[in-house]
């Protein structure tokens, strides 16, 4: 029986915001362009694979806490605090800034959640949202490693 708590909505908003970063960094590894293309195609591989990893491990919490995990592009959209990129092409520069700012405001969303799921007695999902903070830090970090 579904049971639509606070913890749930805001996995599925964890979900779709990962879904949808993991998407635009899967375009960024086919567009990228440039001296660095090498480099910046591994790297959003690597990227795009570790977050489709999350996305799994986000919806199957919510289905260990009775609840459905959204899906499709529509739902995903809807729910998604991460936007699509800007009209391209975009040059290397602007595609690691986008996804550092959207790796710092997934990084932001899991405190929000971590705090929502301790105030529930939720530990797991405390632990889950720990794993993607630690996660969505450290790739902001390497991608701003990038800008200096
Ligand atoms: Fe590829």
């Amino acid at each position: 029986m579904a049971r639509n708590t606070p913890v749930t909505g805001g996995l599925a908003r964890m979900l779709a915001g990962t879904a949808a970063l993991a998407v635009k960094t899967q375009n960024f590894h086919w567009n990228v362009e440039g001296p660095h293309f090498t480099a910046l195609h591994g790297l959003f591989e690597e990227q795009y694979g570790a977050l489709q990893e999350a996305v799994d491990m986000l919806a199957e919490r919510i289905r260990a806490l009775g609840d459905h995990a959204p899906g499709g592009l529509g739902a995903f959209a809807a729910l998604s605090p991460v936007g699509d990129a800007p009209e391209g092409p975009l040059a290397a520069e602007a595609m690691i800034a986008a996804l550092a700012e959207d790796h710092r405001m997934l990084s932001r969303e899991g405190d929000a959640l971590l705090k929502t799921a301790g105030e529930a007695g939720d530990e797991v999902t405390v632990d889950i949202m720990v794993e993607r903070m630690t996660a969505h830090d450290k790739t902001a970090w390497m991608l701003d490693a990038h800008l200096r």
